[in-house]
């Protein structure tokens, strides 16, 4: 179907685990845990279903794992509430699970990193349980944000902080009390101005890392130290997980968050230059975001301003030269996502008709009446996929998105699980539509995810769009993704992009490889086809190239390519 790609003859191998700064250009898997394989039936995905799938991650071409949070947990936020950071919730296993896990991710060439929370808690954490029975004054207390109320008896907030799932971000307690939640009532957000939480962290990290993690991935990185005079915020809050950042806000992005993570570097240095962490932190600009990557503070920080750049070839590349400018000021490499489980799959958000950006905002995802033309989706993600690929840095790739998957918009009302469905009483869908389980074959129970009924429907569409509908299948997603990732490896030399002239509305770079060549990386991004520069090799290509008028060799609208000059 695809004539001139040229077929990748072996499966990539995984980087060696002696290259220490894997991490600066590593591929990484990003594994939403409920939502992988479940291996014991129970319609959740689990580590021993992780277990079974490690081969295809290591085929596929990806030098890491990332796991979404697996400890025990109520799931009132799918393992974001966390009850106990040193052991794993039943539903997903035992330690001893996790073990195995690692040690078999290590002798396939994986490495493995996981998720930390350390904003907030589960109220079920025996520390919030204690600081609820302690009462107000306790030293129990003072390891979250509790505060009396306003207003003559403590009956309003202490501040006018919104929920990030929406409604108000404090919760009052039968002996009067208050306590903070930038997330849900069940998320108590804990006192980072307190010493044992300090250590408390730095003791878990040191946990984890003992069992052999490679690295963390940091949850709401930006939001754990809080203005101690408590102001309000002042203006209408977002009830978005999207915040205002800057030192000046009462708990998006202060200057004091680093200090945290000054401690955190020192901790991951103890074990070598190999472990490593990747903070979550939604900041618009890049330069306060390249903050979080200066030498001695986090190695990488998820670029979440190329998610929200829409399909557009100025955006874009403006949005790479500023991101790329910023993360060279601190020599941190640059860290690219298109997905994960936040936000709308990248397939649909390029399927809307109004090309907007992705983001985790109520307006910036796709729900069941926005106008969308799937087909074109699919075609901008999988040219948006060779782009990110062939960008100096790290890249992250959420389950799923080597399949093409779209989002799932249509799912039933009362199936929804995500906390902003019922915090936002009933207005925002939620996150849901990208967490529904993998399909791994093109039919039986759930499609391959597991034996049992999945925790969430998958819809019909899936079956074609399973790993065994791909595998080995020319042109498919996913022979896409791995042919992508095989070539990549060649790309790690030079960290910087050269643009080359192209026609409006489209993009043209070259990276120069180890062996002295270049590969030009050329992008479609409106219906308008692009010539081609003399090349030696096509690479790869996200759909079939075309000839014009005079022959030449043209990459069709909404596409891309990459090519090997010699
Ligand atoms: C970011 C996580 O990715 C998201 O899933 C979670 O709901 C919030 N942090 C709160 O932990
Ligand atoms: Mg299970």
């Amino acid at each position: 179907m695809f004539g001139r790609i040229m077929p990748v003859s072996h499966p990539a191998t995984a980087q060696t685990r002696a290259d220490v700064l894997w991490w600066r250009t590593a591929v990484i898997y990003q594994i939403y845990i409920r939502s992988f394989a479940d291996g014991d039936g129970d319609g959740i995905g689990d580590l021993a279903g992780i277990r079974s799938r490690l081969p295809y991650l290591r085929d596929l071409g990806a030098d890491a794992i990332w796991i979404t949070p697996f400890y025990p947990s109520p799931m009132a936020d799918g393992g974001y509430d966390v009850a106990d950071y040193r052991d794993i919730e039943p539903l997903f296993g035992t330690l001893a699970d996790a073990d195995a896990m690692i040690a078999d991710a290590h002798g396939l060439g994986l490495r493995v990193i996981i998720d930390i929370v350390p904003n907030h808690s589960s109220d079920q954490h025996r520390w919030f349980q204690a600081a609820l029975a302690a009462g107000p004054g306790s030293p129990e207390r003072e390891r979250y944000v509790f505060r009396p109320g306003r207003g003559e008896h403590g009956e309003l907030a202490p501040t006018d902080w919104e929920s990030a799932f929406g409604g108000p971000a404090w919760t009052r307690l039968p002996d009067g009390e208050w306590y903070l939640h930038l997330f849900a009532p069940e998320q108590p957000d804990f006192n980072w101005e307190n010493p044992e939480v300090v250590t408390e962290f730095e003791d878990i990290l040191r946990f984890w890392l003992d069992r052999g993690v490679d690295g963390f991935r940091i949850d709401v990185a930006n939001s754990l130290k809080k203005d101690q005079s408590f102001p309000d915020v002042g203006s209408e809050a977002e009830a978005v997980l999207v915040p205002h950042e800057g030192p000046h806000h009462p708990f998006w992005d202060r200057d004091e968050v680093h200090e945290v993570y000054r401690g955190w570097r020192s901790v991951s240095d103890t074990f070598g230059a190999d472990r490593t962490f990747v903070a979550e932190a939604w900041v618009d600009s890049p330069d306060r975001l390249a903050r979080y990557t200066r030498a001695d503070e986090l190695h990488t920080a998820f670029n979440f301003a190329f998610v929200r750049a829409p399909w557009d070839a100025a955006e874009l590349r403006a949005t790479i030269d500023k991101c790329l400018a910023a993360a060279a000021v601190v020599g941190a490499p640059a860290t690219w996502v298109l997905s994960n489980h936040d936000v709308t799959r990248h397939a649909t958000r390029y399927a809307r008709l109004d090309s907007t950006g992705g983001g985790v905002t109520d307006e910036a995802r796709v729900g069941p009446n926005t106008p969308l033309d799937p087909a074109l989706g699919l075609r901008r993600a999988r040219a948006a996929t060779l782009l990110m690929l062939a960008l100096p840095g790290s890249a992250y790739v959420y389950q799923g998105e080597e399949l093409g998957l779209p989002e799932v918009v249509d799912l039933p009302e009362d199936v929804l699980a995500d906390p902003i469905w019922e915090r936002s009483e009933h207005r925002v869908r939620g996150r849901d539509g990208c967490r529904v389980p993998i399909p791994w074959t093109t039919d039986g129970p759930s499609l391959g995810f597991g034996s049992g009924d999945p925790w969430l429907p998958q819809p019909a569409s899936f079956a074609g769009l399973s790993v065994q509908a791909e595998q080995g299948v020319a042109g498919s997603t996913l022979e896409l993704y791995r042919s992508a990732l095989a070539h990549r490896r060649a790309l790690t030399v030079a960290q910087t992009v050269d643009w080359l002239p192209s026609p409006e509305g489209s993009l043209a770079f070259r990276r120069l490889t180890a062996d002295g060549s270049s590969v030009v990386c050329v992008v479609a991004c409106t219906d308008a086809a692009v010539p081609l520069p003399a090349y030696d090799e096509v690479l790869v290509a996200s759909t079939a190239l075309e000839h014009g008028p005079d022959g030449e060799t043209r990459l069709p609208g909404e596409a891309a390519v990459w090519l090997r000059l010699r």
